[in-house]
C-alpha cells in the first residue's frame, strides 16, 4: 500500500512522510522455486564444479546472445580478466577505455601490466566516444574495451572500424547490456569478445559469475586454460578420458564458475526474455513521465539501439535546480527510493589519481555527467506501485528544488 503523505510538498528530508515505508532498492534480483530447485538438483550431483552444468550453461548462453562461443568465468571482473590476457595485453601496451565505468573494466588492464588510458565520453550516451578514441591510439595501443554504460550499446560500427585500421583487439564490457541491440543484433558476438556479469544487480543472477562471448575460434581454447590455472585440460576431461596427465601451458588463474552457479544461471536465461521486456516497459514509464518534469533529463537512446536498462540513470540540470545532486540524491532517499550513482569517473580514484597523476579536468564530458548523475531503481522485479513510487517522488522533489 502507498503511504499518503500527510502534507505531500514536503520533503521527507525536511521531515514530512516519505513516499515509501520501505526503501525500494536500485537494483535487486528474482529467484523463483525453479531456480531453487535447479540449484537444489545439482547439489545432488556427482559434479559441483567442472561438471555438465557448466557447458550447458555456455551453450545455451552463447545461443542466447548468438554467438558461437562462451566461457564461464567466477565474475564478470574475472571475465574482463580473462579477455585482456586472450588480447595479449602485457607490460608496456596500453588499452582504451572509458572513465564512465566500474573500475574492472580498467583494473584488469593494470592487472596484465598493461597501461589503461581513458578516452572521454559521448555526452547523450556517456559511452566511448570514437573520435576521442582515435585520437589516443599509440603505437603501444593493443586493445579498446569500449563499455556500454547503463546497457545502451557503444557505437560499435565506429571502434571496430578504428580497431581494424590498428590491428586491435576490441573487448566489448557489456556487463551491463545482456540483451541490448545494435543495429538489430544482440551483443555478444559483435566485438572481438564481449564480456557479461551475473552479480545480482543484473539481468541474469548466479550470486558471483561471468561470461565471455566470441565468435573467435582462436579464442576460446586460451580463455578455457586461463580460468583454470593455465592448464590444458579440466578435471572432468581427464575423469572422462582416463588420463591423469595435463600440463601447464599458461600462467592462469583458478576463475571457474561452479556447477551450481551454472544450474542457476540456466534456470534463470529461461526468463531473461521476460526480465528485458519488463525493464523496457519500465524505463518507457519513466521517460514518459520525465520528459514534463523540470530538472529531470532522462536517458538518451540512439535510433539504431534497443538498450537493456540494467541501470536508468537521469541527469539533474543544475541550471533550472536550486540544489546540487547531492542534495536531490539525499531528498529521494530520505523519500525511500533507493537511488545511487554510476560512476564516478575511474580516473578520480584515489588509487589512478597517485599512480597516474590524475588531477580531474582531464575527461570534462565524463566529469559534469558525474556532477549531474543519479540512477533510479530499475529490476525487472519492481511492480507498478514501486514505479508509480519513483515517479511520485522524483516529481515531489524536482518540485521544491526547481528555480
Ligand atoms: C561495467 C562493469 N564491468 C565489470 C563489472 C564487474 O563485474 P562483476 O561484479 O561480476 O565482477 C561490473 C560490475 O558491476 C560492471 O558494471
Amino acid at each position: 500500500m502507498r503511504t499518503t503523505p500527510a502534507s505531500p510538498e514536503v520533503l521527507a528530508i525536511d521531515g514530512g512522510s516519505p513516499v515509501r515505508k520501505t526503501l525500494l532498492p536500485y537494483g535487486h534480483q528474482s529467484i523463483e522455486e525453479d531456480d531453487i530447485q535447479a540449484v537444489v538438483d545439482v547439489l545432488r550431483s556427482d559434479w559441483l564444479t567442472t561438471g555438465p552444468k557448466v557447458g550447458e550453461f555456455e551453450e545455451a548462453f552463447a545461443a542466447w546472445v548468438g554467438a558461437k562461443y562462451a566461457v564461464a568465468f567466477s565474475s564478470g571482473t574475472a571475465a574482463v580478466h580473462g579477455a585482456a590476457f586472450a588480447a595479449g595485453l602485457k607490460p608496456g601496451d596500453e588499452a582504451i577505455t572509458s572513465p564512465m565505468t566500474f573500475a574492472a573494466t580498467a583494473n584488469c588492464v593494470l592487472y596484465q601490466g598493461a597501461r589503461p588510458v581513458f578516452a572521454d565520453v559521448c555526452p547523450d550516451t556517456l559511452n566511448l566516444d570514437p573520435e576521442r578514441v582515435a585520437e589516443r591510439v599509440t603505437p603501444k595501443t593493443r586493445a579498446v574495451l569500449p563499455v556500454d554504460y547503463a546497457g545502451h550499446p557503444a557505437d560499435l560500427d565506429l571502434i571496430l572500424q578504428l580497431a581494424e585500421r590498428h590491428g586491435l583487439t576490441v573487448v566489448e564490457d557489456a556487463c551491463h547490456a545482456l540483451g541490448a541491440e545494435y543495429s538489430g543484433r544482440r551483443v555478444g558476438s559483435i566485438a572481438h569478445m564481449t564480456i557479461f556479469s551475473f552479480h545480482p544487480v543484473k539481468h541474469l543472477a548466479t550470486g558471483e559469475g561471468g561470461m565471455v562471448t566470441t565468435d573467435r575460434a582462436d579464442l576460446v581454447e586460451v580463455l578455457r586454460q586461463f580460468r583454470n590455472h593455465g592448464l590444458s585440460s579440466d578435471a572432468r576431461q581427464r575423469q572422462t578420458s582416463g588420463q591423469w596427465h595435463y600440463e601447464m601451458v599458461l600462467l592462469g588463474f583458478n576463475y571457474r564458475l561452479t556447477d551450481i552457479a551454472c544450474a542457476l544461471g540456466l534456470s534463470q536465461l529461461k526468463k531473461l526474455d521476460a526480465n528485458l521486456a519488463r525493464r523496457r516497459e519500465i524505463a518507457t514509464r519513466y521517460t514518459s513521465a520525465f520528459r514534463d518534469v523540470a530538472g529531470v533529463v532522462p536517458p538518451s537512446v540512439r535510433p539504431d539501439v534497443k538498450p537493456a536498462w540494467h541501470l536508468y540513470p537521469i541527469r539533474v540540470d543544475l541550471t533550472k535546480l536550486t540544489a546540487d545532486r547531492g542534495h536531490v540524491f539525499r531528498a529521494l532517499r530520505a523519500e525511500n527510493i533507493g537511488v545511487n550513482v554510476h560512476y564516478i569517473p575511474i580516473h578520480l580514484h584515489a588509487y589512478y589519481r597517485n599512480q597516474f597523476g590524475y588531477k580531474g579536468g582531464e575527461y570534462p564530458v565524463a566529469e559534469e555527467a558525474y556532477d549531474r548523475l543519479v540512477s533510479l531503481p530499475m529490476f525487472h522485479g519492481m511492480s507498478e506501485q514501486d514505479v508509480d513510487d519513483v515517479i511520485q517522488a522524483v516529481t515531489k522533489v524536482m518540485a521544491q528544488f526547481t528555480v
